[in-house]
């Protein structure tokens, strides 16, 4: 407890101030047009809005049909074993990059043990994954591929079934010219990457008022907005996506229930092998929370209101009242910006020579690697 006091001292001393922020959010209530500005002014510095356009990828030439070919392969079923799973089944762009299921349900009807994140705006985060354990997204994308309890394939057998399909093999020398051997599971990571750049929800509520309509947030958001910032919810939800910027305890204050919270999932301490790691977590992306319960890692909360008191009583140390997680619900709704229009895309049909789809469960050591 000490250790987490020292690694966290601002958000207690949040907590302690956050009587005063209350009275302060009073004061500087909505309608006074300074109280206002400076709000914004606030709201600006400590969050950005999402751009229209993807941001440039590190060691990722980005051209359009690199992004053609990655849209491809995100919703081909044939990346998996059984060629009926693909990025999309749990990442469904229509429902916000996310599955709705408590954790995901993988090869074999196998349960995986977390929530799966949304895919959009995922381009903006540290790292990828709840525990960070993937640098990027192209790395990311590797994972789920091998994972035993999602896709269950090998990088040898995918790249078997994308080299038996003539117009992938034409589309990958295009999307990677001069290479020798451009159809490769690295290459296949590289167009996905480029693709779910793409997958950006700007045009929020709170975007337009960060970038100066005032009349974007309603009046409970803005009180909401207040709450976020002085009650100390913005020290970990900050930056362009209010989240996926840093690691923290679930738990920094009080332990949630073991339901929220299974004890068998110890978070970042699997990467780091850290005592001070266990049960952190990178705080997740609040962009579209509205549209994407169930919520935590776990998957076992199915309100938002109530995912807000949780994170008061166990991130801050206080009880969030009645009205006050109300309003901050209502801020939370103003996250959800203009969904990406992805059309499902015809993919190239299968040729003899396509590996033929696998649906027994494998022996474990057999099948693929943790993703
Ligand atoms: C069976 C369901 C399933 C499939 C299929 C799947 N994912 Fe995921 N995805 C998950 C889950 C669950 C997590 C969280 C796992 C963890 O953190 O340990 C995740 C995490 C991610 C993340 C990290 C987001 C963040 O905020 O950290 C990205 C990006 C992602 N997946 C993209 C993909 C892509 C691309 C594919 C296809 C190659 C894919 N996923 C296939 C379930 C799935
Ligand atoms: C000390 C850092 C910290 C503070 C303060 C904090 N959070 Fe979180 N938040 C996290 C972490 C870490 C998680 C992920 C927990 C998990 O599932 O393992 C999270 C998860 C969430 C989720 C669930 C999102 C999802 O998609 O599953 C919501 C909603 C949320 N926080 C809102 C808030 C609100 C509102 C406040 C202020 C009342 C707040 N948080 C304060 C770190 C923090």
């Amino acid at each position: 407890m000490k250790l987490l006091f020292l690694a966290l001292p601002s958000v207690y001393r949040l907590a302690a101030f956050v009587g005063v922020g209350i009275v302060l959010g009073a004061v500087l209530a909505p309608g006074t047009g300074l109280a206002q500005k400076t709000m914004q002014q606030e709201a600006a510095a400590i969050f950005r809005p999402i751009p229209e356009n993807p941001p440039k990828l590190p060691g990722n030439i980005v051209t359009p049909v690199k992004v053609e070919l990655g849209r491809l392969l995100y919703f081909d079923p044939r990346l998996s074993a059984s060629q009926l799973i693909s990025c999309q089944t749990c990442h469904n762009v229509g429902l916000g990059g996310a599955d709705l299921q408590e954790t995901s349900i993988g090869h074999g009807w196998q349960k995986g043990p977390r929530n799966a994140p949304t895919t959009f705006n995922s381009v903006f985060n540290v790292a990828q994954f709840w525990d960070g354990r993937a640098k990027d997204l192209a790395e990311q994308s590797k994972g789920p591929v091998q994972a035993a309890v999602e896709m269950n394939n090998t990088p040898d057998r995918v790249v078997a079934t994308l080299a038996s399909i003539p117009q992938y093999v034409d589309l990958f020398a295009k999307a990677f010219p001069g290479q020798r051997n451009p159809v490769s599971f690295e290459n296949m990571a590289q167009a996905i990457e480029a693709f779910e750049a793409t997958l950006l929800t700007p045009g929020a509520p709170l975007d337009a008022f960060i970038t100066g309509d005032e009349s974007a947030l309603t009046p409970t958001q803005q009180e909401g907005l207040r709450l976020f910032i002085d009650s100390g919810c913005s020290d970990c939800h900050y930056g362009i996506n209010l989240g996926g910027m840093g690691y923290y305890p679930f738990g920094v204050a009080e332990a949630p229930s073991e339901d929220v919270r299974p004890t068998d999932d110890t978070g970042r301490f699997v990467v780091t092998n850290t005592a001070s790691d266990k049960y952190v977590f990178k705080s997740p992306i609040l962009r579209n929370v509205a549209i994407t319960q169930p919520y935590f890692h776990s998957g076992k909360v199915w309100r938002l209101r109530d995912a807000v008191q949780i994170m008061g009583s166990s991130q801050l140390g206080f009880e969030l009242e009645g009205k006050d997680a109300d309003i901050i619900t209502e801020f939370l709704k103003a996250l959800t910006g203009k969904q990406p229009e992805v059309a499902h895309p015809i993919l190239p049909p299968s040729t003899e020579s396509t590996p033929k789809p696998m649906t027994q469960l494998l022996p474990e050591k057999e099948s693929g690697k943790k993703g």
